[in-house]
C-alpha cells in the first residue's frame, strides 16, 4: 500500500498517536509528498521541532497556512508539481477566531476577547490544543482552498483525548456549574445583582479591576454564543466521521506506543471514524541475512583487528535483536488491527528536521509494498 493510494479521494488525514512516535515528522512528510503529486496540501502542525519549522518556513506565525516556497526543493530529490502550505498552530489565537466567528457582530467580539475572564478561560482551554487543533481543521476544511488537509495532533499522553474534544466543550457549555450560573435568577444574576455590588466596588477601587463588569459582560455576551458553540462541535464531529477523512495512527515498534495505537484504533472503530492505516516509524530493519557474530568477526578482523571487529560484531548482534523484537512487535500489530494497510519506516540515522530527511521518509511512505521491502532490506540504520 503507498501513501497515495491510502489517501486516495480524501480531503482530511489526520495523524495521531502516542507522545514522540514521529507524528508531526509524519504529517510533514505526507504533507509534502501529497503537494509533490500535484495537490494543494496544507499541513497543519502542532510544535514542531525548531529545526524542522524553519526548513519549512513556519516562523510566520500568524495561525494561517503559508506557501512553502518551492523553491526549499530544488535539488533535494523530489519534483514539486502541486503546492505545500504549512502552519503552526496557535491555540489561543484559533480559540479567538471560533468566538469571531461566532459572534453576532463586532461590538460582541470585541467585547468577549477583551474580557478578563474571557482570556483566562480561553488560554485554559486553548491550553489543551485538541479542541483547537480540530476547530481549525474545522475552519480550514469549511473555506476549502485545498485538496488535502493534513492535521498533526498535539502529543497528549492519551492520544484518545483527541477524539472527544469537541464534546468536551460542548459538556462543560452544557454542564450543571454553567448552567446554573446562566440561568435566570441563577448565581450570575444574583451577584450581578445585589448586594454583594458593594463588595466588587470595593474591589475596584482597591484592585482597578472592575470583575463585577467582566463578569456580567462574560456571561452576556458568551450566553449568546453557547448554541454557536455546540453546532460547531456537532460539524466537527461529522468532519472527523467523515468517509473523506482518515486517521493514520503513527506509532514507533515499542511496546507501549503499539498498544496505545490498538486501544486507538479500537475507539477508532467503535466510535465509527475512519481509520485509514498506520506507519510503524523508527523501525530497526534486519540487515545482513544472519550472519553469526563469529562470522562477522572473522569476515572483518584482517581489516578492523581483533578488538574493533568484536565490538562490531557485538553492535550488529544488538542491532538483529532490536529488528527482530520490532517485526514481533508488528506481527502482533497487524493480528490485532485486523491485518491494516501498514508502512514501515525505518529510524534514520540523525534527526528528521530538514527537507532531506522529509524526503527520506517521504521514499518509504510512496513506494508500494515490495518496493519498501526491498528498501528496508537495503537500510543499515
Ligand atoms: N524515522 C525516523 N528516524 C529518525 N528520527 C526520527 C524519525 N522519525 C522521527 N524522528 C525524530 O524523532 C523525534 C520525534 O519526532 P516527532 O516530533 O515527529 O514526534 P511527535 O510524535 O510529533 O512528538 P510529540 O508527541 O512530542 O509531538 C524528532 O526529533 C524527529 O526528528
Ligand atoms: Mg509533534
Amino acid at each position: 500500500m503507498t501513501i497515495g493510494e491510502l489517501l486516495e479521494g480524501k480531503r482530511v488525514c489526520i495523524c495521531g498517536g502516542s507522545g514522540g512516535v514521529g507524528k508531526t515528522t509524519a504529517s510533514a512528510a505526507i504533507a509534502m509528498g501529497m503537494a509533490a503529486t500535484g495537490l494543494k496540501v496544507a499541513v497543519v502542525t502542532i510544535d514542531p521541532a525548531r529545526r524542522l519549522a524553519e526548513a519549512l518556513g513556519l516562523e510566520e506565525l500568524d495561525n494561517e497556512p503559508r506557501l512553502v516556497d518551492p523553491s526549499r526543493f530544488d535539488g533535494h530529490g523530489v519534483e514539486m508539481k502541486g503546492e505545500l502550505w504549512a502552519m503552526m498552530l496557535d491555540p489561543k489565537r484559533t480559540f479567538d477566531e471560533v468566538i469571531d466567528h461566532l459572534a453576532e457582530d463586532d461590538k460582541t467580539r470585541d467585547e468577549i476577547l477583551a474580557n478578563r475572564i474571557y482570556q483566562e478561560l480561553s488560554t485554559a482551554v486553548a491550553g489543551s490544543q485538541e479542541y483547537t487543533a480540530i476547530a481549525k481543521l474545522y475552519e480550514l476544511d469549511r473555506e476549502g482552498d485545498f485538496d488535502l488537509l493534513v492535521l498533526d495532533t498535539p502529543p497528549s499522553r492519551n492520544a484518545l483525548d483527541f477524539l472527544d474534544a469537541p464534546d468536551r466543550l460542548t459538556q462543560f457549555f452544557e454542564g450543571r456549574a454553567l448552567q446554573v450560573f446562566l440561568r435566570p435568577g441563577g448565581f450570575a444574576t444574583k451577584i450581578v445583582g445585589r448586594g454583594t455590588g458593594v463588595v466588587f466596588s470595593v474591589l475596584k477601587r482597591v484592585t482597578g479591576v472592575d470583575l463585577l463588569q467582566d463578569l456580567s459582560v462574560f456571561f452576556r455576551s458568551l450566553g449568546g454564543l453557547i448554541d454557536g458553540f455546540k453546532e460547531r462541535a456537532d460539524h466537527a464531529n461529522e468532519l472527523l466521521t467523515d468517509p473523506a477523512t482518515t486517521f493514520l495512527l503513527v506509532t514507533s515498534p515499542e511496546r507501549e506506543p503499539v498498544d496505545e495505537a490498538i486501544f486507538f484504533w479500537r475507539k477508532l472503530r467503535d466510535a465509527q471514524m475512519p481509520f485509514g492505516g498506520i506507519i510503524v516509524n523508527r523501525v530497526h530493519a534486519a540487515f545482513g541475512g544472519d550472519a553469526s557474530p563469529e562470522v562477522v568477526v572473522e569476515a572483518l578482523e584482517p581489516k578492523l583487528g581483533k578488538k574493533l571487529s568484536g565490538k562490531v560484531a557485538a553492535a550488529f548482534a544488538e542491532h538483529r535483536m532490536l529488528a527482530e523484537r520490532d517485526q514481533e512487535t508488528i506481527v502482533r500489530l497487524r493480528e490485532e488491527m485486523e491485518q491494516p494497510a501498514l508502512i514501515e519506516v525505518p529510524a534514520l540515522a540523525g534527526d528528521v528536521h530538514d527537507i532531506d530527511g522529509l524526503v527520506e521518509i517521504h521514499r518509504y511512505l510512496i513506494a508500494d509494498d515490495a518496493e519498501r521491502a526491498a528498501m528496508l532490506d537495503a537500510t543499515i540504520a
